[in-house]
């Protein structure tokens, strides 16, 4: 059911469960004190219960109040991204009346996010707010509030359209609690060049995370359908009744007579979006991902290819990896 951001202030103060739009994806939101509240994220999700939640707040001022102190590199990062997609780990103090979002965990990952509806609904609640990305555990993220419902269905206590979000991929998750050193735990929008910009001295690593962040332990995020990794495209190779996802530079090259017998054996085109322009394909990509599973076909073929190393083409790569299996 959709809502008003402002029956979301009034559901959410209540304890209730509802999903709201941001830049990165949709979050599914609730107050993150309320010990009842957050449990019911982790049912409405299916969510392994040692997975914890990134709590989202409106300014740096209230941040503060909740954990132990703001590091200096996360303060000058905060300063030049946020609000935006990017999130901190920080250290929690002893009795933090977050350790319920985070599992128990001492540390406690912090967004202050960039959406401007999101972004009301925080200011009038003025208490932190766990959300996670509002699909179901093991599906993919949703960027519309159509998504949202096609997956949450009426599971939530309503969803905020704020339209499709900007980003289109999960926030890059930091943590820079040295002075020393960045350690870039979830790749997103903001890495390493956009930090150097910044700290052109520090050192930034990207870390293999699966045991920092519990839900990279849990390998598969897909569509209902299967999506398989192929090189090259011979057709003959390829089952028929399935989608061929390819950027436009690849869909570009595609030989008329390759056209012709992708349609006589229902191999249907889906476009990713193009290269040169990563922003717009970062936008769409979970969009297009998810139409693979209302198309009439079976699976899905994804051809290879190469998105660069920039912070978001590292991103896409990321989340891809995640998505796709060897054919
Ligand atoms: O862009 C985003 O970050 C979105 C929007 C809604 O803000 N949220 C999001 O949340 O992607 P989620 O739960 O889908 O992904 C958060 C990741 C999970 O892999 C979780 O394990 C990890 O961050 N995480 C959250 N809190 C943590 C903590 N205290 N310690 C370690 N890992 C944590
Ligand atoms: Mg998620």
């Amino acid at each position: 059911m959709k809502i008003t951001a402002d029956d979301a202030v009034v559901l959410l103060l209540h304890g209730k469960v509802v999903a709201v739009p941001t830049e990165t994806v949709y979050g599914l939101a609730a107050i993150a004190t309320m010990p009842a509240a957050v449990a019911k994220i982790f049912a409405i999700k299916n969510r392994p219960a040692d997975n914890p939640l990134i709590c989202h707040f409106h300014s740096m001022e209230q941040v503060k109040k909740y954990v132990k102190e703001i590091p200096a590199t996360t303060q000058k990062l905060m300063h030049k991204f946020s609000p935006g997609p990017v999130s901190f780990m920080l250290d929690l103090p002893e009795d933090s009346a977050l350790k319920f979002a985070t599992c128990g965990q001492p540390q406690v990952i912090v967004r202050i996010p960039g959406h401007a509806v999101f972004l009301s609904i925080l200011k009038k609640i003025n208490q932190p707010v766990a959300a996670p990305s509002a699909n179901t555990s093991g599906k993919i993220s949703p960027t519309t509030a159509e998504m949202v419902e096609q997956d949450l269905g009426g599971k939530t206590d309503g969803v905020v359209d704020g339209g499709s979000s900007p980003v289109g991929l999960e926030s890059a998750i930091l943590d820079a609690r040295s002075e020393t050193e960045i350690f870039i735990l979830r790749p997103g929008a903001i890495g390493k060049d956009e930090i150097r910009e910044l700290f052109p001295d520090i050192k930034v690593q990207d870390v293999n995370t699966s045991h920092i962040i519990p839900g990279s332990r849990y390998p598969h995020y897909a569509p209902n359908k299967p999506v398989l990794l192929i090189d090259n495209i011979s057709a003959a190779a390829l089952d028929g009744n399935a989608a061929l996802i390819l950027t436009q530079e690849d869909l570009n090259n595609l030989p008329m007579p390759l056209l012709d017998k992708f349609s006589s054996r229902n191999i249907q085109l889906l476009r990713l979006g193009s290269k040169g322009d990563l922003n717009e394909l970062a936008k769409n990509f979970y969009h297009t991902l998810s139409t693979v599973d209302r198309l009439d076909v079976t699976k899905a073929y994804f051809l290879k290819t190469d998105f660069g190393d920039s912070s978001l083409g590292r991103a896409i790569e990321n989340r891809l990896s995640r998505i796709l299996r060897n054919a």
